[in-house]
């Protein structure tokens, strides 16, 4: 059964460890992330955006999907299925389609309409017991089409958000989805730390999970992060082991075109990928 991440994330951030949302594309991905998540004995978030919904042919596949997964593949730890960067209307699809968590992205309009979208999906979430995560200050980088600045919140608009009720928010402290540049002045701890003070209790989530050091990473959950989000870095590491697989001829051996087999190491460098990530965000062992 899928479960509202609400729980999970408070359980997270009086312990001091973050839960891992890790974005899905497809039925392989769903289930590399599920079974790393059982093995590890960690709660776990799977995050779909629009663009992602579109591909899987609807939110209903995908809840059926998931839903289907858990029970097929024995999954006992807490999964919760969650729309990321939402539009006010694809919140709503995903509520009606049966996900148990959705974010709603207001950061783009201004902050009064942030305020109302947001206030109406409170009460919505709350009659269903669905965890609604709000955001202030937009994540750079492109995602789905998405570009953001990569701005850096204000802690009091922050707070503004935070005390409509959402369960959790997302607040750009210099963070970006994909890879870094080269040049890139690393997450703003001083923003985190005033957002931590101005919110209390409220767990805070950190997008572009992808490619941020291990140690901003310790220091940003020290702070009160609580949800990591990583999307990118499965991606890389499907692709590289496909190509290696291809590249090595591997496909030509036998009845190694088979999907089942082509896609095979690709699964397993997701699944190495999510170890990492769950180790560092010392969520192992808390499901
Ligand atoms: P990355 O793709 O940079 O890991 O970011 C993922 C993310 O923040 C999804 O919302």
């Amino acid at each position: 059964m899928l479960v509202s991440a609400k729980e999970m994330l408070e359980k997270a951030k009086a312990g001091h460890y973050a839960v891992g949302q890790f974005n899905i594309n497809n039925l392989e991905w769903t289930k590399a992330i599920l079974l790393t998540a059982e093995e590890m004995k960690s709660p776990v978030i799977l995050g779909v955006s629009e663009g992602a919904g579109k591909y899987m042919c609807g939110y209903k596949t995908i809840v059926g999907m998931v839903e289907g997964m858990i029970e097929g593949l024995g999954i006992t730890v807490p999964v919760a299925l969650h729309l990321d960067h939402g539009s006010y209307e694809g919140a709503y699809k995903c509520i009606e389609a049966g996900f148990s968590s959705v974010m709603f992205d207001g950061s783009h309009y201004p902050i009064e309409e942030n305020i109302a979208k947001t206030t109406e999906l409170v009460k919505v979430c709350a009659q269903k017991g669905l965890s609604l995560e709000a955001e202030v200050g937009a994540i750079g980088g492109e995602e789905d089409g998405v570009i953001g600045g990569g701005e850096v919140a204000d802690p009091e608009e922050c707070k503004m958000i935070a005390d409509l009720g959402v369960t959790m928010l997302a607040a750009g402290i210099g963070n970006i989805h994909g890879k870094y540049p080269a040049n890139w002045a690393g997450l703003n701890f001083e923003t985190l730390a005033a957002i931590s003070e101005k919110v209390g209790k409220m767990p805070l989530v950190l997008h572009g999970g992808t490619g941020i050091p291990e140690d901003m990473i310790k220091k940003a959950i020290s702070l009160g992060v609580s949800k990591i989000n990583v999307n990118t870095e499965c991606q890389l590491a499907f692709a590289a082991a496909t190509r290696k697989y291809i590249e090595a001829g591997k496909d030509l051996e036998g009845k190694g075109f088979d999907p089942r087999k082509l896609l095979a190491d690709g699964v397993k460098a997701i699944q190495e990928t999510v170890r990492e990530k769950i180790t560092l965000f010392g969520s192992a062992g808390k499901a």
